[in-house]
């Protein structure tokens, strides 16, 4: 199988990828689902948006546990390597992510559309002001607006909120072109993000899955699944590809 995914994404024009939270679970983040899913430690209703808004003195707690704490001392796997390299050779022309981590980007990838936001940066949900993350301190919460006093989130997605206008053009246009489809390390249970595999499918793109177990995808419409870690996966993959390039 790994060969006949070598070939496929050695002879793509447009390979694009769309990664979940399972490339970033080998960087020490737990993933949302399965087991040691962050949704099994806390209650989801924290990120819903309507009761940040009036119980952001809950909320904004575990967020800072979660998403800066955590996450802060993070670093890109060997998975997020691998597709940044495939980008500087040519190879792949752009990732979809779930994911606010921003480990594509510290890993080198560019063209990376986050699908969910990103957690780098917040936003004053009274007037607007877009805050770094480095601007504000996080020992004083809820996180306040110094423009207008205002209730200040972080600007990845949540639960009831849209998503980001340009990246979802962004991500929708890449797939309309995509002839090969790596679907990375999600579970595809939550939409809108759920639907975009489908799109490229749709178009004629050969899908190939690596998960370390089945997703909704993996029945429906992938062509090739690779049950493995991301890292590992991906290394073969880089690893046959100099095989087949060099022949
Ligand atoms: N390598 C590859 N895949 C892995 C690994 C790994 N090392 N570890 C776990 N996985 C897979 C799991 O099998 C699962 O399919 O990663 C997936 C993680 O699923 P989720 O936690 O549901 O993550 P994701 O699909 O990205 O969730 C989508 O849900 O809560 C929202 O906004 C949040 O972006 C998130 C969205």
């Amino acid at each position: 199988m790994i060969q006949k995914a070598a070939e496929l994404i050695r002879s793509a024009q447009n390979l694009t990828a769309f990664t979940g939270a399972g490339i970033s679970v080998e960087s020490g983040i737990p993933p949302f689902r399965g087991e040691n899913g962050l949704w099994n430690r806390y209650d989801p209703q924290f990120l819903d948006i309507q009761y940040f808004q009036y119980h952001s003195g809950q909320s904004w707690p575990i967020i800072k546990e979660i998403f800066y704490d955590h996450f802060g001392d993070a670093h890109p796997n060997g998975a997020h390597e691998v597709l940044a390299a495939w980008e500087q050779s040519g190879l792949l022309k752009s990732i979809i992510t779930q994911n606010i981590d921003n480990l594509h980007q510290r890993a080198g990838s560019k063209e990376v559309y986050e699908f969910h936001g990103n957690s780098r940066n917040l936003v004053c949900m009274e007037c607007g002001k877009n805050f770094a993350v480095e601007e504000v301190s996080l020992e004083e919460l809820p996180v306040q607006c110094t423009n207008c006093g205002g209730l200040v989130k972080p600007s990845f997605i949540f639960f009831g909120e849209g998503i980001p206008p340009l990246a979802y053009k962004q991500s929708v246009h890449a797939l309309e072109q995509a002839d090969v489809l790596l679907v990375i390390g999600t579970t595809g249970e939550v939409v809108p993000a759920g639907q975009l595999p489908y799109i490229a499918k749709e178009h004629g793109a050969a899908v190939i899955e690596i998960n370390t177990e089945p997703s909704v995808f993996t029945k429906r419409i992938t062509d090739v699944f690779l049950q493995g870690k991301a890292s590992d996966v991906l290394r073969q993959l880089a690893t046959e590809l100099d095989k087949i390039n060099t022949h």
